[in-house]
């Protein structure tokens, strides 16, 4: 058996995913099992299927890997795959129709509108209020996305957003508390509570400094950790996902959560949630992949 870590990929969380997928090989080698890189920036599906893989780990972030692009080759090709299948992957790369998709089954998860060059700034501020998020719908690690506090900040935040996706949108933004859960199989993991000093956990926060705090337990009360957990698997199931994921929720003042989104292949990074979480619940790095790998044949 031959597993081949899929990893690296053109999107603009390349250098996140190639940091995921070298952490997911050196596991999996240290468990003794057969396993290969492969970036398909190299050779793209011609290179994967010349290392005549046996089972696919998905360790792509982003655009081309992890947003059901590469689960549809890979079901075509007929190769078991981890995680999410092809449409709870293309769904969860689109924040905006995740969203559409929970408002549909009752979920909560803020307000949203699409903009565009003719947006009147105006009536977006007027729906949404100040600040407000303005996001890429197709971006991952906080790529592009800023919080808005001004009418007048708002189309500079919408054009640079824009470089990074033809769909840009705005989203109300809850005044609280970041949390994250994630998904292993048919458990949940214990929240962690992220909080970043200067408050908001972009690119810099998730990557690069060491600032960022995870609270690890939460500090929720039992009774909202279970409700969490309950929430984050109705929203994954919403999205058809599978296997493995990670939900970003907020917490707002009244204790109320909102989804925010789904990660169809979080990060493995040394700085990522789901390592975290999964330690903290006492499942080592190793078998957390491991586990995650056993998803692929499901
Ligand atoms: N998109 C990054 C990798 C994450 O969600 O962890
Ligand atoms: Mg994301």
């Amino acid at each position: 058996a031959r597993v081949v870590v899929v990893y690296g990929g053109m999107s603009a969380e390349r250098e996140v995913s190639l940091k995921s997928g070298a952490a997911i090989l050196a596991a999996l080698k240290r468990q003794g099992v057969e396993a290969v890189g492969y970036d398909p920036k190299e050779d793209g599906l011609i290179g994967l299927e010349r290392l005549a893989p046996t089972t696919v780990f998905v360790a792509l972030h982003g655009r081309g890997g992890e947003d059901g692009t590469l689960q549809g080759a890979l079901e075509l090709l007929g190769l078991p795959y981890t995680g999410s299948g092809v449409l709870a992957s293309a769904l969860g790369m689109d924040k905006q129709r995740t969203k559409q998709v929970w408002q549909a089954v009752g979920l909560p998860t803020p307000e949203s509108v699409m903009l565009s060059d003719t947006s009147d700034w105006s009536a977006v501020v007027a729906q949404l209020g100040l600040p407000m998020m303005v996001k890429p719908v197709h971006e991952g690690s906080t790529l592009g996305i800023s919080i808005v506090k001004s009418q007048e900040a708002l189309e500079a935040a919408y054009q640079e957003a824009s470089q990074y996706d033809a769909r840009v949108m705005a989203e109300r933004f809850v005044v609280g508390d970041e949390y994250t859960v994630a998904l292993l199989d048919n458990d949940v993991l214990p929240a962690i509570r992220v909080e970043v000093p200067g408050g908001f956990y972009d690119y810099e926060a998730k990557y690069i400094t060491n600032t960022t705090q995870y609270h690890l337990p939460s500090g929720l009360s039992a009774d909202d950790e279970q409700f969490l957990a309950t929430l984050c698997k109705q929203a994954f199931a919403a999205v058809g996902g599978e296997g493995w994921g990670r939900i970003d929720v907020m917490r707002d003042a009244d204790g109320k959560f909102w989804l925010i989104e789904v990660n169809t292949v979080p990060g493995m990074t040394d700085h990522s949630l789901v390592p975290q979480a999964a330690a903290f619940a006492g499942i080592d790095f190793d078998q957390l992949v491991m586990r995650i790998l056993q998803t692929a044949n499901k």
